[in-house]
Parts: C-alpha cells; sequence; structure tokens
C-alpha cells in the first residue's frame, strides 16, 4: 500500500511522553513514510525524548522551549540547513499553571493568563515563522486545540480563552502563507487522558460525559486525531486550510 507522507520531511513539537498527543502524531508520520524530526522542551525531557525517538526511527532530535527566542532561531537555522525541504510541522504544545486552571476564571492572575497565551496561542506564530523559510515547497502546518475555545467548559478557564487566540492566529497565519502554499489548520481534539489533561480538575467528568452524549458514543482516541494529521500533511488535503477541523466523536454538534 502505498504510503500518504512517503519521503516527506515533517516537524513535531510537543513530545513529552508516550502518551503525547503527538508521540501518536509521531508514530502515525513514520507509519505513512515521513522522515520525523522531533523537539523537546529542556533538558528535563531530553533523555526520555531521545528514547522514545529512537524507538519511532526519528530523524534528529532538537531542544527548543517556544518561550525562548535563541531555540526557535537556532531551529529556523538547522531547518533550512537540511538538505530536504520541510512539509509539515505538527505543534502540540499548551500550558497553564493548575491553579488558573481551577480558580474561578475571574480570579485569573495577569502574570497566568501572560503565559497561558505566550506558550499556548503566541508560540505558534513564534513557530510558523521559524519554520515558513525552511517550508520551501509548501506545505502543512498543524495545531491542537479543543472546544473550550468557543463554549465555557468548566475548568478550562485561562486555557479556552489561549485556544480561542490560537484558532484566530490560524486563520491570520492561513491567509498570510497561503500564498507560498502553506496551509495551517488546527484539530480540535475531544478530551483524551495526557499529562496535560491531567492539570484539569475533574478530567475524568469530562471523558464520561462525552462517552454518554457523544454521537459516537465513546471518547476520542488519540490515533484518531494522528490519522487527521496524517491527512491534513498529506496532499489528500491540500484544499484545506485556515480550518478548525474537530475530531472528538461528534461531541460538538450535540445540544441539550
Ligand atoms: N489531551 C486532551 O484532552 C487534549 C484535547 C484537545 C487539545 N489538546 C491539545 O493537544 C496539545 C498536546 O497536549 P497533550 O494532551 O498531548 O499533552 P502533553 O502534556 O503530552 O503535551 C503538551 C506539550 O507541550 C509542551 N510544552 C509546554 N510548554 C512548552 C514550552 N515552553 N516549550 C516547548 N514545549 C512546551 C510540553 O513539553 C508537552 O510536550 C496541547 O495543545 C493540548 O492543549 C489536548
Amino acid at each position: 500500500m502505498s504510503q500518504l507522507l512517503q519521503g516527506k520531511s515533517a516537524l513535531v513539537l510537543g513530545l513529552a511522553n508516550r502518551w503525547s498527543i503527538a508521540y501518536t502524531i509521531a508514530k502515525a508520520y513514520r507509519r505513512e513514510g515521513a522522515n520525523v524530526i522531533l523537539t523537546y522542551q529542556g533538558e528535563r525531557q531530553k533523555v526520555t525524548v531521545e528514547e522514545l525517538a529512537e524507538e519511532l526511527g526519528a530523524s534528529r532530535v532538537l531542544s527548543c522551549d517556544v518561550t525562548q527566542q535563541a531555540d526557535l532561531d537556532r531551529l529556523s537555522e538547522i531547518l533550512r540547513a537540511e538538505g530536504e525541504p520541510l512539509r509539515a510541522v505538527v505543534h502540540s504544545i499548551a500550558f497553564a499553571n493548575k491553579e488558573d486552571l481551577s480558580r474561578p476564571f475571574l480570579e485569573t492572575s495577569r502574570d497566568g493568563y501572560l503565559l497561558a497565551q505566550e506558550i499556548s496561542s503566541y508560540s505558534l506564530v513564534a513557530v510558523a515563522r521559524a519554520v515558513a523559510p525552511a517550508m520551501a515547497q509548501g506545505g502543512s502546518i498543524i495545531t491542537l486545540s479543543y472546544l473550550g475555545a468557543t463554549r465555557v467548559m468548566t475548568n478550562y478557564n485561562v486555557m479556552g480563552v489561549a485556544k480561542a487566540a490560537l484558532e484566530a492566529c490560524v486563520r491570520y497565519l492561513a491567509s498570510e502563507l497561503g500564498p507560498q502554499n502553506i496551509r495551517v489548520n488546527a484539530i480540535s481534539a475531544g478530551p483524551i487522558k495526557t499529562a496535560s489533561a491531567r492539570g484539569i480538575k475533574d478530567f475524568s467528568k469530562i471523558l464520561d460525559r462525552v462517552t454518554e452524549t457523544a454521537p459516537l458514543r465513546r471518547p476520542t482516541e488519540a490515533g484518531e486525531v494522528a490519522d487527521t494529521a496524517v491527512f491534513l500533511a498529506s496532499d489528500l488535503g491540500r484544499g484545506v486550510t485556515g480550518n478548525v477541523l474537530f475530531v472528538d466523536s461528534g461531541y460538538q454538534v450535540m445540544g441539550f
């Protein structure tokens, strides 16, 4: 069977461990024949990510903390020097202080608000600027969002506002990068048990609700998100940009 990403180079940011959505996406990209480059956030993750990179057969592992412009500049330089142009970039990164996810939204601290915006939203702009020069033949930039961007989801608070900004960034970036044939989209994933999800109070109640009420009556699997990320990175997705694609068992269409 032909592979959808045969010979394409893909950069995947946001793999921290085996439960990361980025891990499942990197695995699917390898299955489809992509050369995968991974990044890790800092020294604390280095060993784990290098081990997972070896297991996945990733071609390179680079350090990149998205709050550090020097890291992004270095990443940009390395990618431009690679022989093959980059064809796909997955931005699977978010962070907010735990206390800002549990106290009332009204009590969100200024610092906590800015931090969530910087890491979970602005970083897409910074990453897009860093990678675009290496995408000489065009390609696909994909980020991960959640329904809390447009609906009030209990305990999602400051992260919902960051996701709203992230989805707006997708549209503006799609508009500006389109002439270079670079597409920019978000996948809005249903709840999946990962390290980040553990930071959300009563996360298991959210999972139960999806299983009970979503049209497909089951929780979202990381593999379903990864296969959509394959589609968006492949030529099959060539006409899709500026979009938010829901991979959530259909939960978002339901009203009361
Ligand atoms: N798990 C879910 O239910 C769910 C649902 C919808 C969307 N998402 C989104 O999917 C993405 C991936 O999250 P996940 O659930 O796989 O959790 P995860 O904790 O495995 O991944 C989050 C990643 O963000 C990285 N990160 C945080 N700060 C960073 C920084 N300063 N520089 C570089 N990297 C940084 C972490 O190192 C980690 O790899 C996030 O954007 C998240 O909001 C998750």
